[in-house]
C-alpha cells in the first residue's frame, strides 16, 4: 500500500480530491493533512472519515518539525499539495499569512519530500495544485497557456506564483519528480462562502444585498469542482514529471452576467417571483488590483490526457444550488462565529 498526503483536504477543492481517492484508490492509504483554519471543516470529508484507507492528521504546513516527522513517520510517496491561503480579498488585508502558508508551508513540503526521496526518486510524484491567478490579467483577448508569463497582481497570486517558482526550482536543481496544474476559478458543493458564487447563494438564501465589485465588467472562467477533481487524479497518474498542465472550464462569464444567470435559478428554486433576487444586486467599491479577465487554454490537458470537463455551466451551477439549498445546516455553521465579523469588516 503506497502512503499519499493529500495537504487542504477539509478545504473547498480538497475535499473533493480526498474524496475521490480514498474511494477510487484502496490500494493507497490517504493521509489528509489540514490545519483546520476558517476554510477547513471536517464536516466537507465527514462521509469517508471512517474508510480503512485514510487518517486525518491535524497539523499547520507551515511547522517545520511537525512536517519532517510526518514525512519520517509515514515515508509518503505522493504528495498532493491543495493547502493555502486561498482568499484574494483576505490577501490583501493580511499579505504575511500568504507569504506563511503558500511560501514557507509549501517549501517545508518541497524539503521533506526531497530529503526523504532523495537517494531513489522514482515512483515518487508532488504534485503542486495551483491557479491561473499567476499569469495576472488578460485584456478582452486571448488565453493564458502553459507558456504565459508570470505576473501576478495580488498578494495571492504572488504567494502562489512564488510557490510555483519554488516547484520547478526543486525541479530542476534537485531533480525533484514533480507535476503542477494552474487551474480556473472552481464552483461547487461544500465552497466557503467568501467566495463569489457561494457567497451570493447565501446573500440570495436571506434577502442580503449582492456587493457586486465595480461595474461586474470582470470576466472568470469558470470549472465545476468535481471536473477539476477528476482532472487532479488523471495528472497525478499520468502527467509528466516536470510538466505544467492548465485546467480550465472553456467557460467565460462576466461577473455581472454570472449574476443574473444565479438569480434567476435561485428565483425558480425558491419560488420567487422573476427578477426579485436581483433586485439585491448592489454596486460597491472595487477590490484594489482587480484583474480583469482571467481565460484558459486547456487543450494541452485535452490532446496529452484527454481530459475535457464532464457537465456545462447550466448543470453545474444548478446542482450547486440544490446542493446549498440541501445543507442549510453545513451553511449556517460555517456562516456564524467568526465569518460575521470578516463579513463585517469586508463588506461594511
Ligand atoms: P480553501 O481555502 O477552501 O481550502 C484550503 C484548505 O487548506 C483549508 O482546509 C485550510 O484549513 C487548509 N490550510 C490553510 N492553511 C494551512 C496550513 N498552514 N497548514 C495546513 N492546512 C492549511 O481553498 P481551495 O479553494 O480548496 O483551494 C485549494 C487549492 O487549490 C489552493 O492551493 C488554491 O490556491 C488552489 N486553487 C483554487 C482555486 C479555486 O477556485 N478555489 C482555483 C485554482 C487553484
Ligand atoms: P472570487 O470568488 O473572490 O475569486 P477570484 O478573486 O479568485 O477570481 O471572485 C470572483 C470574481 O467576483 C472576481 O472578479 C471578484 C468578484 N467578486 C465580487 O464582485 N463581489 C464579491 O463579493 C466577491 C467575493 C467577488
Amino acid at each position: 500500500m503506497k502512503n499519499i498526503l493529500i495537504t487542504g483536504g477539509a478545504g473547498f477543492i480538497g475535499s473533493h480530491v480526498v474524496r475521490r481517492f480514498v474511494t477510487r484508490y484502496p490500494q493507497y492509504h490517504i493521509y489528509n493533512l489540514d490545519a483546520l483554519t476558517y476554510a477547513g471543516n471536517l464536516e466537507n470529508i465527514k462521509d469517508i472519515q471512517d474508510a480503512p484507507n485514510y487518517t486525518f492528521l491535524k497539523g499547520d504546513i507551515v511547522d517545520e518539525q511537525f512536517i519532517n516527522e510526518i514525512f519520517s513517520k509515514y515515508q509518503f510517496e505522493g504528495v498532493l499539495h491543495l493547502a493555502a491561503e486561498s482568499h484574494v480579498d483576505r490577501s490583501i488585508t493580511d499579505p504575511l499569512a500568504f507569504v506563511r502558508t503558500n511560501v514557507i508551508g509549501t517549501m517545508n513540503l518541497l524539503n521533506a519530500a526531497k530529503n526523504l526521496w532523495k537517494d531513489n526518486f522514482d515512483g515518487k510524484r508532488f504534485y503542486h495544485i495551483s491557479t491561473d491567478e499567476v499569469y495576472g490579467s488578460l485584456g478582452a483577448e486571448g488565453l493564458f497557456t502553459e507558456t504565459t508569463a508570470y505576473d501576478p497582481n495580488s498578494p495571492y497570486s504572488a504567494s502562489k506564483a512564488s510557490s510555483d517558482h519554488f516547484v520547478r526550482a526543486y525541479g530542476e536543481t534537485y531533480g525533484l519528480p514533480y507535476v503542477l496544474t494552474n487551474c480556473s476559478n472552481n464552483y461547487g458543493s461544500f465552497h466557503f462562502p467568501e467566495k463569489l458564487i457561494p457567497l451570493f447563494i447565501n446573500n440570495i438564501i436571506n434577502n442580503k444585498p449582492l456587493p457586486v465589485y465595480g461595474d461586474g465588467n470582470y470576466t472568470r472562467d469558470w470549472l465545476y469542482v468535481k471536473d477539476h477533481a477528476v482532472a487532479i487524479d488523471l495528472v497525478f497518474h499520468e502527467g509528466k514529471n516536470h510538466e505544467t498542465y492548465n485546467i480550465g472550464g472553456f467557460n467565460e462569464w462576466k461577473n455581472i452576467d454570472l449574476v443574473k444567470l444565479l438569480c434567476a435559478k435561485m428565483d425558480e428554486k425558491l419560488g420567487r417571483a422573476e427578477g426579485e433576487s436581483a433586485k439585491l444586486i448592489t454596486y460597491v467599491k472595487d477590490r484594489p488590483g482587480h484583474d480583469l479577465r482571467y481565460a484558459i487554454d486547456a487543450s494541452k490537458i485535452n490532446k496529452e490526457l484527454g481530459w475535457k470537463p464532464s457537465v456545462t455551466f447550466e448543470e453545474g451551477l444548478q446542482e450547486t444550488i440544490n446542493w446549498y439549498l440541501e445543507n442549510t445546516e453545513w451553511l449556517n455553521n460555517v456562516t456564524s462565529g467568526e465569518y460575521s465579523k470578516y463579513y463585517e469588516k469586508q463588506y461594511s
